[in-house]
Parts: C-alpha cells; sequence; structure tokens
C-alpha cells in the first residue's frame, strides 16, 4: 500500500513543551485522511496538520454519526533505556477491527483493517521526531470516522473521512501513576442496554460529560458508572475499564450487557494477570459488594484500565455518603507490577512473547 504524502513546509515540533507534555493537548506535522463516496474507500493521503472546512449542514455536527479509536505508538529501547530505532504500535488490528465494530453500529462502512494498520505506519513514519524519547510518553494515534454528508433529514450519510491524527502524549492524569479519586455516579447514565455503550460513539463521551463535570467540581478525576437499568451493578469509569483485587481475585465487569466498551488494555491485563497465575473473573458486580469487600478488608486493589491512561490506581472510591479509601490511597502492588509488565511489552523489541506489537522499522 502506498498513499500519496504531501509534506508540511512549516513544523510544530518546536512549539512543543517536551518537559511538559501532558494529554492531547500538540499535534503533530501531518494527519491521514480518507474519502469515502460512491460505496467505496479512495486510496487515502498524508497532508500537513491543519483547519478542514465544512459546511454548515454537515450531518455529523447535527446528529453525531462519529466514532473514534485511541492507541499508541512508542519508541523502542533497549534494557539500557536506549533507542533501538524501531517503532511499535501496541495492537493496531484489534482497533482497527473495533473501530469497524463501532462503525456497524453507526450504520457507517467498514475499513479493511490492513489498510488501517498501513495508513498509521505511514503516519507515524513520516512524523517519527513527534514519538517522544522517555519511557512511559507515546505517540498517541486518534483515528476517527464521521459522516460527511450536509443534509438534515435523520439518515445515514453517504459520503464519510476516515482520518488519523497523532499527539505526542505523556500520562493522562496529571499526577501519573498516583492514585485518583472516583465518584460512583448514582443519578447520571452514560450508557444502557441496546445503546452506544459497547463502541467508542463519539456520543458516548458527550453522554458522560455532564455527570463528568459534576464530579470533577466536587474534586474527583472521573465517574465511574452504574448500569442504566438498576443502578446497582459497575460498568466502567469514563474513560476506562475498571478492575479489583478482592481477596486475591482479580474482578473485572462482564462485556455481556453490551453497556461497556471492550477495552484492548483490559484484554491484555486479564491475560498477563492469568499468566502471572492470578485467579481472574469476568461477571456483573453489585457496588454493594465492593462496599462489603471494603468494610471487610477485603478490597485490596482498584484501577482502570485503558490506553490512555495504561493503569492508573484508585485510592478513593465515594459512592453517596460512603467514602471508601483503597490500599491507604498507595499505588498498589499488582498495579505497579501489572503497569510494569505492559511497559515492558510495549518499548521492547523483544518482550513481546504474544504477538501483540506491531514492530516496524523508522
Ligand atoms: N472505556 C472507555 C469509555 C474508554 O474511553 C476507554 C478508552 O479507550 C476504555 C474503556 C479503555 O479501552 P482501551 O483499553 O481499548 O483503550
Ligand atoms: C483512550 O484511552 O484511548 C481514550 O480514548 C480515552 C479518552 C481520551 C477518550
Amino acid at each position: 500500500m502506498q498513499f500519496n504524502i504531501t509534506k508540511n513546509t512549516d513544523t510544530r515540533y518546536n512549539a512543543i513543551d517536551w518537559n511538559n507534555l501532558r494529554f492531547g493537548v500538540y499535534f503533530s506535522d501531518h494527519f491521514f485522511i480518507a474519502k469515502y463516496k460512491d460505496g467505496r474507500w479512495n486510496n487515502g493521503e498524508i497532508v500537513p496538520y491543519g483547519p478542514l472546512s465544512f459546511e454548515p449542514a454537515l450531518c455529523t455536527f447535527h446528529y453525531a454519526q462519529s466514532c473514534f479509536e485511541g492507541l499508541k505508538a512508542f519508541n523502542c529501547m533497549d534494557a539500557s533505556g536506549n533507542i533501538t530505532g524501531n517503532a511499535n504500535i501496541f495492537r493496531p488490528r484489534k482497533n482497527a477491527e473495533r473501530l469497524n465494530m463501532s462503525g456497524e453500529r453507526l450504520c457507517m462502512p467498514s475499513i479493511d483493517v490492513d489498510f488501517q494498520i498501513e495508513a498509521m505506519k505511514e503516519l507515524v513514519r513520516t512524523d517519527q521526531k513527534f514519538i517522544p524519547k522517555q519511557r512511559g510518553q507515546s505517540l498517541y494515534l486518534r483515528p476517527f470516522i464521521i459522516g460527511s454528508g450536509n443534509f438534515l433529514g435523520v439518515q445515514a450519510s453517504s459520503e464519510y473521512l476516515y482520518m488519523i491524527i497523532t499527539s505526542p502524549v505523556a500520562s493522562y492524569y496529571a499526577n501519573g501513576l498516583e492514585p485518583i479519586k472516583i465518584l460512583v455516579e448514582d443519578k447520571y447514565v452514560r450508557a444502557v442496554r441496546g445503546g452506544l455503550g459497547f463502541t467508542k460513539a463519539a456520543a458516548n463521551y458527550a453522554a458522560s460529560l455532564y455527570g463528568g463535570t459534576k464530579a470533577r467540581e466536587r474534586g474527583f478525576s472521573q465517574v465511574l458508572w452504574l448500569d442504566g437499568v438498576e443502578f446497582k451493578y459497575v460498568d466502567e469509569v469514563g474513560a476506562m475499564n475498571i478492575m479489583f483485587l478482592i481477596d486475591g481475585e482479580l474482578i473485572t465487569p462482564t462485556l455481556e450487557q453490551g453497556s461497556i466498551l471492550p477495552g484492548i488494555t483490559r484484554m491484555s491485563i486479564l491475560e498477563i494477570a492469568k499468566d502471572m497465575g492470578i485467579k481472574v473473573s469476568e461477571r456483573r458486580i453489585e457496588i454493594q459488594e465492593i462496599i462489603d469487600a471494603h468494610k471487610t478488608g477485603k478490597l485490596q486493589e482498584c484501577f482502570g484500565t485503558g490506553t490512555a491512561a495504561i493503569i492508573s490506581p484508585v485510592g478513593q472510591l465515594t459512592y453517596k455518603t460512603e467514602n471508601m479509601v483503597i490500599n491507604d490511597n498507595k499505588i498498589g502492588q499488582l498495579s505497579q507490577k501489572l503497569y510494569d509488565t505492559i511497559l515492558d511489552i510495549q518499548y521492547s523489541d523483544t518482550a513481546d512473547k504474544k504477538g501483540w506489537n506491531e514492530h516496524f522499522k523508522l
């Protein structure tokens, strides 16, 4: 696959504060764009990053036919921390497949998975100087697809744009691996059974903003959503899946209800934990079970998993009047071990025994 590349004549590189990268604040010099029209995708091309122009009647502005992905590219390092000249994108096939799964639910055309992966690799190669050089930092890739037709009738578009932008990033949360405070939401919902919860639809994030903002005003980093039917079972966090270590068992909500995003970090962490000999279960978890486990001292650790955050220990969970401080508000042993293990895989040319990494020479 060969993509036409139009190089930027200027660079955005010098405007980046590399000592304070944060998350999703800076963007690289180029982006990838492919267009869908008359029932087919065109070849796609890499062009300078910059504004796009749209008609006010763009259907996505009105009816949110939009979904996205999030994944990371890394500069591989040897055991001494020296950069080897190879890059890795972590499990891009899974993200490409999930984009098509989201797209199907949103009545969008699918995009060939190999095409998506080649587009990501070529874009990373083109903007390789934007891949950060420190462990813990990466080049975040944000593929997304939007309806690009102009009309007001509520219907699926017949035209689409698939784009990938990239952003050099550090930790998702300002304080890195420091435990965060999470509010268990008992009034608002993000997704319900039969809805879009299992997809990475932009609309899910719009639905989460109100509860998230209210929680942040009260000093919480994020919201833990409960099921939208009974407000009884744990679903997931705003941008992460959730896991609990209770009495030596790692437990995470099952995906069966269809309201939770099937996280690729979730899937990877469950497999790594099983390999470590830890008992793992995917099942429905009542919030009351967490409260009880906390009261009896059996709730050992709680953490979120996601591409942006990787592993994010939860130091406090608040549900109504119940404030549960977990593991003394410290990073748990298992959280740290899982974090180190997944980072070793992502940054190394050789540590990946599972074939998860898409390695390529820069
Ligand atoms: N749940 C939600 C709502 C998310 O936005 C994310 C982030 O992508 C996740 C879970 C974790 O998914 P993944 O591990 O594939 O990044
Ligand atoms: C990710 O982890 O990739 C996410 O998409 C989370 C958030 C930035 C939406």
